[in-house]
Parts: structure tokens; C-alpha cells; sequence
């Protein structure tokens, strides 16, 4: 475990430090806004789960943070794990690389450990930070911009949804935003849990604007009941030529096809725009195969989702594989030396899982943060050992391997935390 360097500490932080907190965020994020407009806003923080760095001498000085969600849902392949989402992650920039990062990370997976979390999440500013602590890449976001009126394939049923534009509110919405996207069955896919969450989710403010409209609802109903929704605000462009305003979608969340046709036509048409932009997409998003001409759209592809496996059989046990499994794994995990060594997994297709220690031959040797990157079912071990991540001892067993720890949903999350 890295050690706090000498001379600071390692303390709990309480809700009375939320100037320090967000004037050290605003250190290692720089903002336009000034403090006082951020703290007009909801903290979405979870307070039991902040921790700084204060300087030992001075312990009114807060050098450095990290906080996590509870993602106690997570979705998995097949089931559900407790996970923690670690985020407001900073180090001032005049205290940076003496270790910090270094020592957090360290009291983050020993709580991880003391919660009963066996996977730790987590969205990154810069990819080439996390994967040091074992962290890898699990899922992927699509960004889709598209032009107005782009060509729809038809769904049945489209039709018989209605959509209400609205301006999304707290009060008005928070119950049914929250309900349709804890509905969605997809790895990775953590939704905000904790009220903190869900108030910071759909609370305005002009902050958050940056020259666009307030954020916007469209709420589709199907016989009077909500069955999908979409978060976007609009941003007006007038040039030479007319208007040329664009439609920025946040989140879209549609119970079935037809809800997801009708919610995309409509945001395909909106008066005084030219441009949409689709928000967060897994890489097997409708939205794709609703697209008559797909090379019309630019798409852009970024890392979204990074996981670390902090306790390996229980976080291996709660997913399921999709095909039949037996193989014995040879980690190394530096920095979770519990983890490392040789585990011999076996599951049935879409059953249980037992993972236990073994003294047995390794069939795949690897390293945690490639355990990391292939345990929300999206990114194959035959694609890590493409890239020589993942090496195969045993002939056949790799292929065996990659067919099982897949899965038919591709992973995804809609917002970064
Ligand atoms: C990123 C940040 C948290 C790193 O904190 P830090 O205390 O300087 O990190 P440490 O000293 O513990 O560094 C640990 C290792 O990570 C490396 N590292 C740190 N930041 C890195 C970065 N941005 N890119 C690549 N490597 C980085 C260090 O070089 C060091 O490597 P080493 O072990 O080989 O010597 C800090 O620079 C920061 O607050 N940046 C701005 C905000 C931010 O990006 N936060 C992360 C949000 S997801």
C-alpha cells in the first residue's frame, strides 16, 4: 500500500468543508464559474464516502480529494454487483506527483474491500492515469452527430406513442427519470442511486448552460404512461444562410423500439436546427440500426467506462458467461496482491459461476487490468490477447474463454461520473 507521504493526512471530510472542496475541484478542474456560483448548486457527494489529503502542520489545508458513488445495482452480465463509482478525484496542482493520487487510490480499494464493493468503477479525465492501478477499459461510448431530418427505418407501433416536450424539472420528473433508466439492463449501464445523485441530475442552472437553452424533456407515452424519455437542450445559431441551431441529446432512454423510433424522429426534426448530437451510446445502441444511412452520421468513439476488480471471486461470481467454462486464469495484481495467482473459474451458459483458488496449470495468463477490461462482457480476451495482453498456455482455450466472458448486450454507460 502506497503510504501518505510524512507530511500530510489522510481525513474523513464532513458537508461544513464544501467551500474547500469545491475551491480544491476548481484547482484541479479549471472553470470560468467563480465559488460562489458552485455553491449554489446540489453537491451530488456522498459524504461518508469523501476522504482528503490535508497538510499535516495545517489540517485547514486541503490538498486532495477522492469521493464514490454507491453503485450498489450495478448491472453485470446476467446479474448485479455492488460497486463503487470513484470520482472527484483532484490533487492541487502545487502538491501533484509527490504520490497522492498514489496513496488515495490505496485507502479507496481498502474501503472498497471494508464496504463489501467488490468492483471500483470509474470514468476518466485522462486515459492514461488509471490503468497503473489496474483499472481497465470496459466499455466504450459512441457520439453520433447527425443532420436534421436524417432517415429513420419504420417500427411498428411508432405511431401510437405520443411525446411532450417539457422543461425538465426535479418535481415533475425525477420520479420517472429515475425509474426508466434503473430499468435498463445493461453492464455498466450505473444509474444515480443516491438522492444527491438524482437532485444533481436534473438540477438548471446557468452554469451548466454555456450558451444553450434550460435543460429540455421529452417525455414518451404510450396509453398514458411514460415508457422512455430524452434529456437535451437546444443552442441557437443564426448564420448568413439561416438558422443553424443545434439539438444536444443528454441521455435518451426508450423501453422498446417503437419508443425509440418516436423519441428520435422527433429530436430529428426541430425547427431552427440543422445538427444533432446523439449524447452517450454503447456500441450496439438502436439508434445504429434505426439509421438508414449510418456514413451520413460522423461518429466518434471515446473510452467511457474503467473497471478494477478488487476482490476477484466474488466479483467474477457475480456475473454470469454466456457459454460453458472451465479455465484456470494466472493473475498478477501488484497492488491487490489477494488477487494474484492461479483461479480455476467453471460456470454453465447463463448460470452460476464458482471461482476458486488452484494449484492446477494456467490455461490464460493476464493481468487484473485486462480482468478489468473484459469483465462487463464488451471488450473480448481475444481481442487482449490481440494485443499480446493476454497470453494462452493452454491451445484452444483462449477462443473457449472469449465466447464466454462475452455478452449479447453490449456494455455502456449514458453519463459520466
Ligand atoms: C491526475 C492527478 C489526480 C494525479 O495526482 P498525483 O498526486 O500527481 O499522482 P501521483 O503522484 O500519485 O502519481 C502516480 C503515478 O501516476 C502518474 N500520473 C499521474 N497523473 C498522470 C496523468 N495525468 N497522466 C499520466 N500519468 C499520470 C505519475 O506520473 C505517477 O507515475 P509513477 O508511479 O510511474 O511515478 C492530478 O494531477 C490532478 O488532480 N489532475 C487534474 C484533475 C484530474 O485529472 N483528476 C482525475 C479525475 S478522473
Amino acid at each position: 500500500m502506497a503510504p501518505i507521504p510524512d507530511t500530510f493526512d489522510l481525513v474523513p471530510l464532513t458537508r461544513d468543508r464544501l467551500p474547500d472542496v469545491l475551491e480544491l475541484d476548481m484547482w484541479a478542474f479549471p472553470t470560468g464559474d467563480s465559488l460562489e456560483d458552485m455553491l449554489t448548486l446540489p453537491s451530488p457527494l456522498s459524504w461518508d464516502r469523501t476522504f482528503g489529503v490535508v497538510e499535516a502542520d495545517h489540517p485547514e489545508r486541503l490538498v486532495a480529494l477522492h469521493a464514490s458513488y454507491p453503485f450498489a445495482q450495478c448491472p453485470v452480465p446476467g446479474g448485479r454487483v455492488r460497486a463503487a463509482g470513484l470520482t472527484w478525484v483532484g490533487v492541487h496542482p502545487q502538491w501533484r506527483r509527490r504520490g497522492l493520487l498514489s496513496a488515495m487510490i490505496d485507502t479507496h480499494f481498502a474501503h472498497c474491500r471494508q464496504w463489501g464493493e467488490p468492483v471500483s468503477l470509474l470514468t476518466a479525465s485522462e486515459p492514461a492515469i488509471y490503468g497503473r492501478f489496474g483499472y481497465g477499459l470496459a466499455t466504450r461510448r459512441l457520439h453520433l452527430t447527425m443532420k436534421r431530418g436524417a432517415a429513420l427505418r419504420p417500427v411498428p407501433g411508432s405511431d401510437e406513442i405520443s411525446v411532450r416536450f417539457e422543461t425538465a424539472s426535479l418535481d415533475r420528473h425525477g420520479e420517472l427519470v429515475a425509474r426508466l433508466h434503473a430499468a435498463v439492463d445493461r453492464p455498466g449501464w450505473v444509474t444515480r442511486e443516491t438522492p444527491q445523485l438524482a437532485t444533481m441530475w436534473l438540477t438548471d442552472a446557468p452554469i451548466f448552460r454555456e450558451g444553450r437553452e434550460v435543460q429540455r424533456i421529452a417525455v414518451a407515452e404510450r396509453g398514458g404512461e411514460a415508457v422512455g424519455y430524452a434529456l437535451f437542450r437546444r443552442k441557437s445559431n443564426w448564420a448568413d444562410s439561416g438558422p443553424e441551431g443545434t439539438v444536444g441529446v443528454q441521455e435518451l432512454v426508450a423501453a422498446d423500439p417503437a419508443v425509440a423510433h418516436a423519441l428520435w424522429s422527433r429530436l430529428l426534426d426541430l425547427d431552427l436546427t440543422t445538427e444533432i448530437t446523439s449524447g452517450m451510446l454503447a456500441d450496439d445502441d438502436p439508434l445504429l440500426s434505426l439509421l438508414v444511412d449510418l456514413r451520413a452520421a460522423k461518429v466518434t468513439v471515446k473510452d467511457n467506462v474503467w473497471a478494477r476488480i478488487i476482490d476477484l471471486p466474488a466479483a467474477l461470481t457475480a456475473r454470469q458467461y454466456q457459454a460453458d467454462l472451465a479455465v484456470v486464469f494466472d493473475v498478477t495484481d501488484e497492488r491487490l496482491p489477494a488477487n494474484a495467482g492461479r483461479w480455476r473459474v467453471t460456470a454453465e451458459a447463463f448460470g452460476a459461476a464458482r471461482v476458486e483458488r488452484t494449484d492446477a496449470e494456467a490455461d490464460l495468463a493476464l493481468d487484473i487490468r485486462e480482468l478489468g477490461s473484459a469483465y462487463l462482457g464488451g471488450t473480448t480476451l481475444l481481442e487482449l490477447a490481440g494485443a499480446g495482453l493476454v497470453k494462452e498456455r493452454r491451445p484452444g482455450v483462449l477462443r473457449e474463454a472469449a465466447v464466454a466472458f462475452g455478452w449479447p448486450v453490449a456494455p455502456g454507460s449514458s453519463w459520466i461520473f
